[in-house]
């Protein structure tokens, strides 16, 4: 029989609230190595602008910043008219992955999102972010039906 997991039933999820700022930053820094400073400044002033649509979660275990995730809500996008959420980042602190952390910010997001009547959730992740590719393929993603594309807008000169 598997045994519970004593961290797991101490994680408590809530919303993102722009306080969280500093901490997003040190998390996600040890995640990718570098402070993303401007970035989430810009992601968390929007995100929680969107008062009363809670896609912003964080993660506590005692008090602690273990977690957050950030996304947003869209009302149509490149022609398609339904209502899809995407999924920006989601971030765990190592010491405490392999918790279920990461599912119960994905579980609530759920939650939340349904409860709005949103039932596709969106997300992109680098090809060589083995990590999240994993987890994201756990938790029941699958390849989109629609294409990435970039354009090099320098190199792409006539
Ligand atoms: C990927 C990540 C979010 C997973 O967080 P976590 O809290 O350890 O994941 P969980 O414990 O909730 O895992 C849930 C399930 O997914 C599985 N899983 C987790 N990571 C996995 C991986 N890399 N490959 C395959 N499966 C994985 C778990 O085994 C678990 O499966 P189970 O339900 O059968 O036990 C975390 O490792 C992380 O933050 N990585 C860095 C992400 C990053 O680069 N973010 C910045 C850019 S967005």
């Amino acid at each position: 029989m598997d045994t519970p997991d004593p961290l797991a039933s101490d994680v408590v999820v809530r919303n993102l609230r722009p306080s969280d700022l500093d901490a997003v930053i040190r998390l996600d820094a040890k995640n990718v190595g570098r402070r993303r400073d401007e970035f989430f400044e810009l992601k968390l002033k929007y995100a929680l602008s969107n008062t009363g649509i809670t896609v912003s979660l964080a993660a506590e275990h005692d008090g602690a910043f273990v977690g957050f995730l950030l996304a947003q809500v869209f009302y149509g996008e490149f022609g398609v008219t339904e209502r899809v959420a995407v999924m920006d980042v989601i971030d765990v602190h190592p010491d405490f992955r392999g918790h279920h952390v990461a599912a119960a910010l994905l579980d609530q997001l759920r939650t939340n999102l349904l409860g709005l009547g949103i039932h596709v959730l969106r997300t992109e992740v680098d090809w060589d972010n083995t990590d999240l590719l994993g987890f994201f393929r756990r938790e029941g993603f699958t390849m989109a039906q629609r294409l990435c594309l970039d354009l090099d807008l320098e190199g792409s000169r006539r």
